[in-house]
């Protein structure tokens, strides 16, 4: 009997970048097959080539990058051999992908509402009259509270959680047959990732979706995912069922990942890899404290925080408040480290349109 032909079937893949030093091979002969509805996780530590993978699924590598060797099929069609013109159809129609950093994957200065607008324009998934009520209807489906409202925003008015969603909205808003979730969850709380997976698994299963899920969290591929493929320095060292790869790793290297999960009860030395069994805990090595033992690096105290409403008269006067002055506790080191987000970002807010206005910037 003949096997149905997978949704995706990536096989033998090598990618190389040129680099000044060389070529880099980042992939090297890897396999893995995605049928339609399934999910599939993609772990590994950093910079084993988790995204390097899915930018050649998509074709979308930076232009040092390329396909060496191997093959990508998605429904059959061979992704190295379509042309631009069919791989912009395919891009969010048919395979859309959740990049790794939110903020970035988003146009800061425009309107969330008419970047879903974009996305449905340029694939022909509303008339223009249409679009924006489609447009907050899928912001209403990822949960934005006060769609019609949020619609107007710009992702620096929206929390991490929030443009995350927004993101969801833009990967899913012209039902793609596979999402890619690139770390879909890095940078947000514990309760906010757990929602925006939970989101995600509701909105693929509904719509019969396939997904892959990269990730270095290895409880959310178990809870997640139908199968994992494990990735080490470039290749795929292990891929198979869930549930046979956290209950029974084949590879040395998927142990070893799993021993690095920290779990209840486990204590940092339990944490240690298999190969360096004498090796000191680097979170037990003291950490210098300014010289005095015991002093805190860093100390922030009665700050306060706030934003204006729309039409409040006077509201920048009151972006930022700080009281009282600094403590002179805090060392060169403590206010280096606290400047991203508290005192230059205080400072650096009048004078930053994007980080601090209401309104539209002024470009
Ligand atoms: N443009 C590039 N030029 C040269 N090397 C690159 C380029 N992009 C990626 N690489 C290399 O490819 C390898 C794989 O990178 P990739 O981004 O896929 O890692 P990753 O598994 O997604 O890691 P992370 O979990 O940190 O996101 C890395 O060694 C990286 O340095
Ligand atoms: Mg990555």
């Amino acid at each position: 009997m003949t096997e149905p032909v997978p949704l995706l079937d990536v096989s033998d893949l090598t990618v190389e970048f040129s680099t000044r030093r060389g070529i880099v091979r980042a992939v090297q002969h890897v396999n893995v097959k995605i049928a339609k509805g399934e999910t599939v996780g993609i772990v590994g530590e950093s910079g084993s080539g988790k995204s390097v993978t899915s930018y050649a699924v998509m074709r979308i590598l930076d232009r040092a990058g390329r396909i060496a060797e191997g093959a990508v099929h998605f429904t059959g069609l061979d992704i190295r051999a379509a042309s631009e013109d069919q791989m912009r159809s395919l891009r969010g129609r048919e395979m859309s992908m959740i990049f790794q950093n939110p903020r970035a994957a988003l146009n800061p200065i425009r309107k969330v509402g008419h970047q879903i607008e974009d996305v449905l324009e340029q694939h022909s998934q509303a008339d223009s009259s249409a679009v924006t009520d489609k447009a907050i209807e899928i912001l209403d489906q990822v949960r934005i509270a006060r769609p019609r409202e949020r619609y107007h925003a710009y992702p620096f008015e929206l929390s991490g959680g929030m443009c995350q969603r927004v993101v969801i909205a833009l990967a899913l808003a012209c039902r793609p047959q596979l999402l890619i979730a690139d770390e879909p969850t890095t940078g947000l709380d514990v309760t906010t990732q757990k929602t925006v997976m939970d989101l995600i698994v509701e909105l693929t299963k509904e719509r019969g979706m396939s997904t892959i899920l990269i990730t270095h969290d290895l409880g959310l591929a178990a809870t997640y995912c139908d199968r994992v493929a494990v990735m080490e320095k470039g290749h795929v060292v292990e891929s198979a069922p869930s549930r046979q790869i956290f209950t029974a790793p084949s590879h040395a290297y998927t142990r070893k990942l799993m021993r690095a999960t920290p779990r209840p009860g486990a204590s940092l030395r339990d944490l240690l890899p298999e190969d360096e069994p004498g090796a000191t805990p680097a979170a037990a090595v003291p950490v210098a404290t300014n010289g005095k033992a015991g002093a805190p690096l860093l100390v922030v105290e009665k700050l306060v925080k706030e934003y204006p409403r729309k039409g409040v008269a006077g509201g920048f006067k009151q972006i930022f408040q700080r009281k009282p002055a600094p403590s002179r506790r805090c060392s060169a080191r403590s206010t280096a480290s606290a400047s991203p987000s508290t005192a230059a970002r205080a400072s650096a807010s009048s004078a930053n349109p994007v980080a601090a206005s209401p309104r539209p910037p002024p470009w």
